[in-house]
């Protein structure tokens, strides 16, 4: 008998063994653990990733690693690939790195190896000067690994940092995400949540409740509507893992692929002409009544293009991507519709937030100002709307983009000042014809410069009537601002359109320059 291996059998056996492998990778925990994340309502890491990425795009780096940790029985739960999926590919033809925590195997506890996985696809994001986007789906540090998983992501941390305004940072919260494990989400971009199947939290139901005596369920705790509403931890909630995944791209499509680059302008079929007649009428009369804001933003940009961000946090304030005759911008506005768009604590920080993000990715910032100031309150001036509403004012001063005003009702004292005035650095600054840009409101500056005479007047009501009428005659308007320069245009509600588009087409070439230094010591 010949036992002879010939060239063509032996390279057969090696593929078989490739291929072996590979598929064992592919199955990840197996599939009764695929068929119990089924039925939680999830989708594996390998099926999320089908939908994120362009067709037949993804290229998976290490499949095979794994952990070498013998304590505690793990000699026998080695699975190809350790619990994550990374590599890279394409979404909507534009290169993105991606890694993809898999539950399924051991529950997708985040171990040295995992660290290594991602870290490597960290540095080939940076290095290549394109987005990455972390599916996060994880018990937290495999608990057998001890200190090392610990360590672990301490190397993620570091390089989120070091990411940090110069490639786009997007994760995805698919499932649980406790202890340490939220601060690498909290250190990127973006956070999008998914409604019911995702948590994040430091310490779970059960250790606050043997710490605090309060008994929450780990949705209420940390689920996507707690931290998309109440914490603004996430930027986005989605209702469904596609949703996310969907939602994702989009949110791409807004972003440079790194800080060097400009976003991608799409061609639009919206006219830059376009003049918007229903705006001259939808302001009320009435100014304590209040109107939509996101109808005046939806008349202005091109056609369905506002993706707004932090929607349900804060929403006394709007702060939103969208594109003007297909450039990308950001918008800042006040919504009159919730606390009379006044500025507070989450707005602020909001705000601040957003435009940072504007700046660091050349995005220009168009601020819509109908805001009566800052909210006054002892529970606001003990929690620090000081110190949180000078990032609004420090972040405008700092963002160098092209940044443009309008100014739809009230510009109140701090409001107007903050929110993207001359001094500001706007650079072109609008009003409409009912902007009422002064330095407080009518009944305040009676109570101020006329109690005295009205309370010793004959009629008090008439008298205070009078000299409110007055003010309002005399500063309730945006003529005085315009007279001395601080408005560069008061302009018809319905040309906003064009005249933005125009603006920003100017723009374009902006150039600014800042002293160098290490660094500005941001209100946090
Ligand atoms: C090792 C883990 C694990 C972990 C889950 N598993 N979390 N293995 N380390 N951190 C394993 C489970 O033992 C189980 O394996 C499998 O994954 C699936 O987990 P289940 O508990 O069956 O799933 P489920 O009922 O859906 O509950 C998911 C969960 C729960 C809520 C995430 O597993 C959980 O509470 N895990 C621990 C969460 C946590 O406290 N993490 C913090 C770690 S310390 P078997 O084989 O039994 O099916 C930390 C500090 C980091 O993260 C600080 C960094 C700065």
């Amino acid at each position: 008998m010949n036992d002879t291996v010939t060239p063509e059998q032996s390279s057969a056996d090696h593929l078989t063994t490739l291929r072996h492998m590979r598929e064992k990778a592919v199955q990840g925990g197996g599939a009764a653990r695929i068929e119990a994340q089924h039925a939680k309502g999830k989708m594996t890491a390998r099926e999320r990733l089908s939908i994120l990425m362009d067709e037949g795009s993804f290229q998976e780096l290490g499949a095979l690693a794994t952990h070498n940790v013998t304590d505690f029985g793990m000699a026998d739960k080695r699975f190809p690939g350790d619990g994550v999926i990374t590599g890279f590919g394409r979404i909507n033809g534009r290169r993105v790195a991606v890694y993809a925590q898999d539950f399924t195997v051991l529950g997708g506890s985040f171990s040295q190896v995992q660290a290594q996985k991602i870290n490597k696809i960290q540095d080939l994001a940076l290095e290549s000067g394109i987005p990455i986007v972390g599916l996060n789906d994880s018990g937290g540090a495999r608990v057998q690994e001890g200190v090392r998983s610990l360590a672990a992501y301490g190397e993620v941390f570091q390089r989120n940092v070091a990411a940090s305004g110069v490639i786009p940072q997007i994760s995805l919260i698919m499932g649980p995400c406790a202890g340490g494990a939220v601060y690498s989400p909290a250190l990127t971009d973006f956070t999008v949540m998914v409604d019911q199947t995702s948590n994040m939290f430091l310490t779970g139901p059960e250790i606050v409740a043997s710490v605090t005596g309060e008994q929450v369920t780990a949705e209420e705790l940390g689920g996507a509507a707690v931290h998309a509403g109440r914490s603004g931890v996430a930027q986005f909630e989605a209702r469904s893992e596609i949703q996310a995944l969907e939602l994702t791209k989009l949110l791409l499509s807004y972003l440079p692929s790194n800080t060097s680059e400009d976003a991608p302008i799409l061609v639009s079929d919206d006219s830059p002409d376009r003049m918007a007649e229903s705006l001259n009428t939808i302001v009320p009369q009435d100014d304590r009544q209040a109107y939509d804001m996101r109808k005046v933003l939806d008349e202005i940009f091109d056609t369905d293009s506002i993706l707004e961000v932090h929607e349900a946090f804060a929403p006394n304030a709007i702060v939103a991507f969208a594109r003007l005759d297909g450039r990308p911008v950001g918008i800042v506005a006040n919504q009159p519709l919730v606390m009379s768009g006044v500025l507070d604590i989450d707005s602020s920080d909001k705000i601040s937030r957003f435009i940072r993000i504007c700046d660091v990715y050349s995005i220009p910032v168009i601020t819509f100002v109908d805001c009566p100031g800052y909210l006054p309150g002892v529970e606001q001036e003990y929690n620090g709307v000081i110190r949180h509403g000078a990032k609004i004012i420090y972040a405008y001063c700092q963002a160098t983009v092209p940044k443009i005003s309008v100014v739809t009702r009230k510009a109140i004292g701090g409001s107007y000042v903050a929110l993207s005035s001359k001094q500001m650095g706007s650079d072109v600054a609008y009003a409409w014809p009912s902007a009422q840009i002064a330095v407080m409101g009518p009944d305040g500056a009676a109570r101020l410069l006329h109690g005295r005479a009205i309370k010793t007047a004959e009629d008090p009501a008439k008298a205070e009537a009078d000299f409110v009428a007055e003010y309002r005659e005399k500063f309730f308007n945006p003529y005085r601002a315009a007279d001395l320069g601080q408005i560069d245009e008061v302009i018809e509600p319905r040309e906003t359109r064009p005249r933005l588009v125009r603006a920003l087409e100017v723009l374009q070439t902006k150039i600014a320059t800042s002293v160098p230094k290490k660094h500005g010591l941001f209100p946090v």
